[in-house]
């Protein structure tokens, strides 16, 4: 454990990776929201760049400034032992993430980040989860569009079912997708790593404990016309199922037999085509390097859409939840999904670790199983929408 008692530790929050896309929106978010006596400070590996962004922060005379590099784990730890949360942008999470989450769980601080990438998120399970446990830390991935509007979506539809019955919830997501340079990177190199992703998944499996009398699936759905919400049903290859799934093991509220399926919901059937050959085309040219390369040169790091594309841009997901009796329409919707809502999750999910009244957990654990409707109640709060809609 730290020498650092948790209480001790100068800074409540550390932004780790402050100087990039996601991460100055972050930094912004923080500096404009958090409250007044938050103590917190902004790390990367350029101390001049973490200076000039400081400058420029209201009330940034104030925020600290860390230096740290992925490529010395010995600055990662120093990190962790300085506060009591960290959370981090700095990925692609599988290539450049573990130091970070070892030393988290090892010093008893909550880590929590914005990775979308299965075999990161399987594998720190698998050989940091028992140490988090021990210390007290908890490991909170995917906290940005990916995965806090489905996982809370699911939550707050489960909420309005009955208690102790099977429950089936199919999500439908409608969003803008653009790229940033971050996230294209990260998904052209989870894209290449099909088998890694796999083995991973079956390491996971081999030392995750069975459930006992309860059952939790999340099953690919066909492409379908989904007549309850008026589009066309692809299956959404994301993380988000995975994660509602071990949400729905870990909360009895779930009931004993619970099926999330996670679908995009699309209008127009050529729409629809087009996305399936869009998303074909990327998967095929992420296991050429040639064509990565060249995709990759597109948007380099920090890249990302501009402050008026994002304006633009917004969000919805629809629920059907069924059981017990009763059928109920629930929505999560905001604005930009990548970037400017992500950063106010991202945020929010940090200041919720940080100092909300929250069940006691430890170890790789969901935005909904450590923060649950905590959090929910902050993103409403912030402006992103969850209601049970018309029909429910
Ligand atoms: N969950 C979601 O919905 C969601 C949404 C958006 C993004 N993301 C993910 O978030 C991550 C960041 O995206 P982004 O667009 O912000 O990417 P980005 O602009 O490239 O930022 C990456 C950050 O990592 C830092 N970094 C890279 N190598 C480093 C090293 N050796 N040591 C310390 N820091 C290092 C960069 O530092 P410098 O500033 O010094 O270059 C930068 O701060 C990506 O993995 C992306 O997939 C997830």
């Amino acid at each position: 454990m730290s020498r650092l008692k948790r209480a001790d530790r100068p800074y409540d929050l550390v932004l780790f990776g402050a100087t990039g896309f996601v991460g100055t929106l972050t930094a912004e978010y923080l500096a404009a929201h958090a409250p007044q006596d938050l103590r917190w400070a902004v790390a990367g590996r350029d101390e001049r760049r973490l200076r000039r962004l400081r400058e420029r922060l209201p009330g940034g005379a104030d925020i600290g400034v860390l230096r740290a590099d992925v490529a010395e784990p010995a600055s990662l730890y120093a990190l962790a032992e300085h506060a009591r949360v960290v959370a981090t942008t700095v990925g692609p999470y599988v290539l450049y993430g573990e130091d970070l989450v070892a030393a988290c769980a090892d010093t008893g601080t909550d880590y929590l980040d914005l990775t979308g990438e299965p075999e990161f998120v399987d594998l720190m399970y698998v050989r940091h989860d028992a140490r988090a446990r021990e210390t007290g830390a908890r490991l909170v991935h995917a906290c940005g569009f990916d995965s806090v509007p489905h996982d809370l979506g699911v939550h707050f539809t489960v909420a309005q079912l009955p208690e102790g019955v099977p429950l089936t919830v199919d999500g439908y997501v409608t969003a803008d997708a653009a790229f940033s340079g971050g996230t294209l990177a990260s998904a052209l190199n989870q894209f290449a790593r099909g088998r890694q992703m796999l083995a991973a998944a079956r390491e996971r499996g081999r030392h995750e404990p069975r459930l006992i009398e309860r059952r939790v699936t999340a099953p690919t759905g066909a492409p379908r016309f989904a007549g309850e919400v008026g589009a066309w049903a692809l299956p959404l290859p994301t993380i988000d199922p995975q994660i509602v799934r071990r949400s729905a093991k870990a909360l009895q509220r779930y009931g004993p037999d619970f099926r999330y399926r996670h679908y995009a919901a699309v209008r127009h059937l050529p729409v629809a085509l087009g996305g399936i050959a869009a998303v074909g085309a990327l998967l095929t040219a992420a296991q050429l390097p040639a064509a990565r390369r060249w995709l990759s040169d597109r948007l380099r790091p920090g890249d990302g859409p501009s402050a008026q594309k994002r304006a633009r841009s917004s969000f919805s997901v629809r629920f059907v939840g069924e059981g017990g009796g009763r059928r109920v329409f629930t929505e999560v919707a905001g604005g930009d999904p990548g970037y400017d809502e992500t950063a106010k999750m991202f945020g929010e999910a940090a200041l919720s670790l940080a100092f909300d009244d929250l069940p006691p957990t430890a170890g790789q654990v969901t935005t909904a199983q450590a923060m649950g409707d905590a959090l929910t109640a902050r993103l409403r709060a912030a402006g992103i929408t969850f209601r049970v809609a018309a029909g429910g």
